[in-house]
C-alpha cells in the first residue's frame, strides 16, 4: 500500500479506516517527511488496542506500531494508567495514548541501550512507533508460543539473561512477559511490547518480575524441568556484581 493514495481516499471519505484516524495519518506523514517511513506495506498483527504493520525505510524493513485513538475504551485507558507513577498532565484520550506510546518508545530505548535484545527503536510521532522489524521479506518472526524450537534450554537461558539485564542494568521490569511477547528469529529470542514495563522502583515491580518469571517457567516446563527459584536465585546472586 502506498501511503499517498490511501491518504487521498481517506480525506475524500471513502475509507472507514478506524486505524487511520486523521491524527494517525498526520503522524505518519510527519514520519514520512522526516524520512523515517517510506512505505507501509501490510499489517502483521491487528490487536484490540493497536495494529502493527510492516513497512520500509529505504532498504530497511521496519515495524510500525500504531495505537488506536478513537476506539480505545475507558477500561483500556484505566489499564494504561493503573501503575503509572507520573500521570500525563492532559487527560483526554489522545494525550493519554500519546503518553503511552512515548513510554513504550522510551522503554525500548532504555532497554536497547542496556543491551537487552529488543527491536531497535527508530522514531516515533504521537501514537505511531517505528522500530526494527524482526523477520525477513517473506515472514515476520513467530511468537515464542508458535516458534519451532530446537534448543529450548538455550532460548530459555537467553531470555533469563535478558531479564537480568533489564532488571539490573536498565532498572526495569517487563511486567507482561510471556510466550506472547517474545519473538524468535534465527533461534534467538527478541522481547517486544514494553508499553507497560515499569521501573524497578515501582512498588509493584517485584511482584511483576515474579509473575514474568512464572510465565516463562510455565512455558519452558513443557521442554525440560525448571523452577521459578532457579531464575529468582540468579537474580539475587548476580545482584552485587552489577552496579
Ligand atoms: N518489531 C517487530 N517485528 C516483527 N513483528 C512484530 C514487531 N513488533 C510487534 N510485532 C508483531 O505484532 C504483534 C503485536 O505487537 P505487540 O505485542 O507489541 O502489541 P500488542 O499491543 O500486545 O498487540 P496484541 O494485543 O495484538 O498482542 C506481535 O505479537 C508480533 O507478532
Ligand atoms: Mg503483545
Amino acid at each position: 500500500m502506498k501511503w499517498k493514495p490511501e491518504l487521498e481516499e481517506f480525506l475524500s471519505g471513502k475509507t472507514e479506516g478506524e486505524v487511520f484516524e486523521k491524527s494517525t495519518i498526520f503522524n505518519i506523514l510527519k514520519l514520512m517527511n522526516k524520512g523515517e517511513v517510506e512505505t507501509i506495506d501490510f499489517p502483521i498483527s491487528t490487536g484490540k488496542e493497536g495494529n502493527v504493520f510492516r513497512g520500509r525505510k529505504g532498504k530497511q524493513l521496519i515495524a510500525v506500531k500504531i495505537y488506536r485513538i478513537n476506539t480505545i475504551t475507558f477500561r483500556n485507558i484505566s489499564n494504561y494508567l493503573k501503575y503509572e507513577e507520573r500521570l500525563p498532565k492532559k487527560r483526554d484520550r489522545r494525550s493519554i495514548i500519546y503518553a503511552w506510546a512515548q513510554k513504550e518508545f522510551s522503554n525500548l530505548k532504555k532497554l536497547y541501550d542496556a543491551g537487552v535484545r529488543v527491536p531497535e527503536p527508530i522514531a516515533m510521532e504521537g501514537n505511531v512507533i517505528v522500530m526494527e522489524y524482526i523477520g525477513d521479506e517473506e515472514i515476520a518472526a513467530p511468537l515464542l508460543k508458535d516458534a519451532e524450537i530446537n534448543d529450548a534450554r538455550k532460548i530459555f537461558e537467553e531470555i533469563v539473561e535478558n531479564i537480568l539485564l533489564m532488571y539490573q542494568k536498565a532498572h526495569l521490569v517487563h511486567a507482561d512477559l510471556s510466550e506472547y511477547n517474545i519473538l524468535v528469529w534465527d533461534e534467538e529470542p527478541v522481547i517486544i511490547d514494553v508499553g507497560q514495563t515499569v521501573r524497578r522502583s515501582n512498588p509493584m515491580a517485584f511482584s511483576f518480575l515474579e509473575r514474568d518469571v512464572e510465565n516463562l517457567v510455565h512455558f519452558f516446563k513443557k521442554f525440560f524441568p525448571v523452577e521459578k527459584d532457579y531464575v529468582m536465585k540468579k537474580l539475587q546472586e548476580d545482584e552485587h556484581e552489577v552496579c
